[in-house]
């Protein structure tokens, strides 16, 4: 580990967040800075990875000052830096994964490699009410929707993965074609909140109780059948376009909640954890956590801001991987597919 006067650097910069934290040795957060660059992909409809990577290079430096002017710290006050290696856009993660080792060479400090979704698994360590592994793990983002059973660090299993779309990616398509914008998660949870959930009956595969893998491209479609048939009335908007978001919003909450309530059940460990973009969505949370009470399952669910991308769960996942001795050297490199399972392996190889 470091000094406990010392400060962990986290980076982030898998997508098209850009984020940098500052966090004690016990897990305390001095300071935290995510800069979207939502804006600048909204045009598109969906990022566009030239960009996000220019933008990374452009804003990274400018935010680690902001980050210390906030902290009131400096650069010497930082004992180790953490940095997601991968999952996720080759070009982005070099910018925020080079910018970590070059700092950490500079002041001589270790480096540790995190791995984005073991970053999302411990975002909450540091909060209240945080369940300790064994847990069973539901990370639903943008780009993944999985169940794992999470005993540890390297004992993570996937126990089932969506075989197509993620279920940010179905929220974020379904408002595409509705002419929401991007990215459509949270406008859709907004729009479904004035909305009945019972009104358009929309299908949902892999519903059975053989597999925990999922499925949410023959959703798109179902909305774009559904869109179709509305539109012969006039345009899908007010109250129509409410209850649209709505019934959208409750089948792929249903989705992925029975699938990590079956894991909880089948696999015999009564604690859940959620994680990703998506478990921003109010329903999702709400759901969780009643069904959690029901059924007398522990359900932690992140405080928001810790839900979408950010560089406290990396600092979080980092510091898990510096207490176990986990340290990585400077020939890391970023790997756009990352698999959680091999996380260990690829933290802690050394040039060969
Ligand atoms: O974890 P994240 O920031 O990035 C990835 O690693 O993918 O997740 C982004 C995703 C987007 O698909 C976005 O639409 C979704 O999270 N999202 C939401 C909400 N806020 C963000 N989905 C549903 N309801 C929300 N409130
Ligand atoms: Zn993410």
């Amino acid at each position: 580990m470091f000094a406990p006067d010392k400060l962990l650097l986290a980076v982030e910069s898998s997508c098209d967040e850009t984020a940098v934290a500052l966090l004690t040795a016990d897990g305390e957060v001095v300071a935290d800075l995510v800069h979207s660059q939502i804006a600048a992909h909204a045009p598109f409809g969906g990022v566009v990875p030239e960009i996000a990577s220019r933008h990374h290079l452009q804003r990274i430096a400018a935010l680690a000052d902001e980050l210390f002017e906030k902290a009131g710290r400096t650069p010497t006050d930082v004992g180790a830096v953490a940095a997601t290696y991968g999952p996720g856009l080759i070009g982005a993660l070099l910018v925020g994964l080079q910018f970590a080792k070059g700092f950490a060479q500079a002041r001589g400090v270790p480096f540790v490699g995190v791995h984005h979704l073991e970053g999302h698994l411990l975002a909450g360590a540091g909060a209240a009410g945080f369940v300790e592994p064994p847990f069973i793990a539901l990370i639903a983002s943008g780009g993944h929707s999985a169940v794992y059973r999470y005993r540890g660090l390297d004992d993570a299993v996937v126990l089932g993965e969506t075989r197509d779309d993620a279920a940010g990616e179905a929220f974020d398509k379904a408002a595409k074609l509705l002419g929401l914008g991007y990215p459509g998660g949270k406008v859709i949870d907004e729009l479904a909140e004035e909305g009945d959930p019972t009104a358009y009956k929309l299908p949902i595969s892999l519903r059975s109780k053989q597999t925990y893998d999922m499925s949410f491209s023959g959703l798109k479609t179902a909305v774009r059948v559904l869109v179709q048939k509305l539109e012969k009335d006039g345009p899908v908007e007010g109250q129509r376009l409410k209850d649209l978001a709505a019934s959208l919003r409750r089948v792929v909450v249903d989705a992925l909640l029975a699938k990590a309530f079956l894991a909880c059940h089948r696999e015999k460990i009564p604690a859940l954890v959620l994680g990703g973009g998506v478990v921003a969505n109010s329903l999702l949370r709400a759901e969780a956590i009643a069904r959690g009470k029901k059924h007398g399952i522990r359900v932690f669910v992140p405080p928001r801001a810790l839900c979408t991308d950010n560089a406290v769960m990396i600092g979080q996942a980092g510091l898990a991987r510096l207490r176990a001795g986990h340290t990585s050297t400077l020939v890391l490199r970023a790997e756009a597919g990352a698999a959680l399972a091999d996380a260990g392996d690829a933290i802690a190889a050394r040039a060969s």
